[in-house]
């Protein structure tokens, strides 16, 4: 459930006309419902209230400070993969002692940054990258917390590129090599084994595949207890999917998926840690676009958006559908046809849908592309030097632009031009 509704035949953010937020901030912009970001966080905290739990933010879903404010304010842990995320995780507020560090390529700047700004914990994916830690954190006089994330060779049934859990992944230690390589980061200076993580992909609609991965945990933290490690945490990633789609069956909802937890790794007595980010940020948000012109082809209309590819890559990188919804409501009855939806950027696939079922639609009109929260601005690029698109928290009647659209200016100041040219 979200907070984008019609009110008096016009699409709402909460309290607030979308129309309102177009003619004073334009378009295509981002627009997030704080509610909704607040409901979902809500969710899972509740999925996981039989236990001491942390739910870590997914930061590459939506790494705007004011959205990782205002989950932080309540509570939230932060997952980063990156230097910059770990800045901005910190930046909005979160301490260091709620984030955990994930990611096959952390480098050595990014480590000590996390060492010295503080951090709950590394999430090792390699032995390169554990011996590197070690020897790192060492030379700093420091014991950092680890986990080591392995790679159970389940497959998530999701989308080949956001899959991570099968042995072809990049992703983690092989299941079988994880008590070789734990007794090997017991024995390594600077690190204090406390964990284990796993993460197996992204938009899982089936539970199965959650539980499978879960239950090989749950054995090798009984195996790695029995050889004497102490395992305190169990990070098991993120992944809860969301409905794309209004009119399909839904995925489960995170109270199915923490009794999935409680079932599978409940008896150990560890501290849970979790990182959504699609589910809590996803149908927080809509991407809000004006029509151009309406197109005649040969054999189909085109609706052609101030919104592209460059603003909204999913579709053209993962076939991605999301739902687009005019944002004044169609009269009940009134006739559809299809039009295929696509955006001004030099490219056949800068297609957002095509044959969606939209009632006439003219210039001026707008659009929303609903389910747009997660894994949208912050995949969005300045590419055909379209200036980035730019995001708009809505909190009840009230709004703030917390990412303004850079003007030409700014965009072309980022850029010099060497003396000898
Ligand atoms: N933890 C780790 C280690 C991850 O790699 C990811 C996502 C998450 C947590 C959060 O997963 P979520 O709960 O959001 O599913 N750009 C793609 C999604 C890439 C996901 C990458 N990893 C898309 O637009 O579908």
């Amino acid at each position: 459930m979200d907070h984008f509704n019609y009110r008096q035949g016009e699409l709402f953010a909460e309290d607030v006309a979308l129309s309102c937020i177009a003619r004073q901030v334009g378009s295509p912009v981002y627009i997030y419902s704080a509610a909704t970001l607040r409901r979902h966080f809500g969710l899972f905290r509740q999925a996981l209230d039989w236990t001491d739990h942390l739910v870590c933010f997914a930061v590459k879903s939506n790494s705007n400070l004011a959205v990782l404010k205002l989950m932080g304010d309540m509570g939230a842990g932060m997952d980063v993969v990156s230097g910059g995320e770990y800045a901005r995780a910190r930046a909005a507020g979160v301490p260091g002692d709620r984030i955990v560090f994930s990611g096959v390529g952390k480098t050595l700047a990014e480590m000590r940054m996390a060492i010295e700004g503080g951090i709950r914990q590394f999430n090792i994916e390699s032995e390169p990258e554990m011996q590197a830690l070690s020897a790192l954190a060492a030379s700093m006089g420091a014991t950092v917390p680890v986990a080591i994330r392995v790679n159970p060779d389940v497959d998530a049934k999701t989308h080949e590129k956001i899959a991570t859990g099968k042995s072809e992944n990049k992703f983690g230690i092989p299941i079988s090599r994880a008590r070789e390589v734990y007794a090997e980061a017991a024995a390594l200076p600077g690190l204090r084994v406390v964990g284990v993580d796993v993460h197996i992909g992204s938009q899982l609609t089936d539970l199965a595949p959650f539980r499978a991965a879960y239950a090989k945990v749950a054995e090798l933290t009984q195996a790695l207890r029995a050889e004497g490690h102490d395992i305190t945490r169990l990070d098991l990633g993120g992944g809860l999917g969301i409905p794309y789609r209004r009119d399909n069956n839904a995925p489960p909802l995170p109270i199915e998926y923490g009794a999935v937890i409680r079932e599978t790794v409940g008896h150990l007595g560890c501290e849970i840690e979790i990182e959504p980010g699609r589910n809590i940020v996803g149908n927080a948000g809509v991407l809000l676009s004006q029509v151009i012109y309406v197109k005649r082809g040969e054999d189909r209309d085109f609706l052609i958006v101030d919104a592209a590819m460059n603003d909204l890559l999913r579709p053209a990188m993962y076939g991605a559908h999301h739902d687009i919804v005019p944002v004044v409501e169609a009269a009940p009855g009134a006739p559809v046809q299809p039009y295929d939806v696509v955006g001004p950027v030099c490219e056949s696939g800068d297609t957002f849908q095509k044959g969606a079922e939209l009632p006439a639609m003219a210039a001026g009109d707008l659009i929303a592309f609903r389910s747009a929260g997660a894994y949208g601005a912050v995949m969005a690029s300045e590419y055909n030097s379209r200036p980035l698109v730019p995001e708009v928290l809505v909190e009840g009647d009230h709004f703030a632009v917390i990412r303004a659209r850079p003007t030409y200016e700014e965009m072309l100041s980022r850029d010099s031009i060497p003396a000898w040219l």
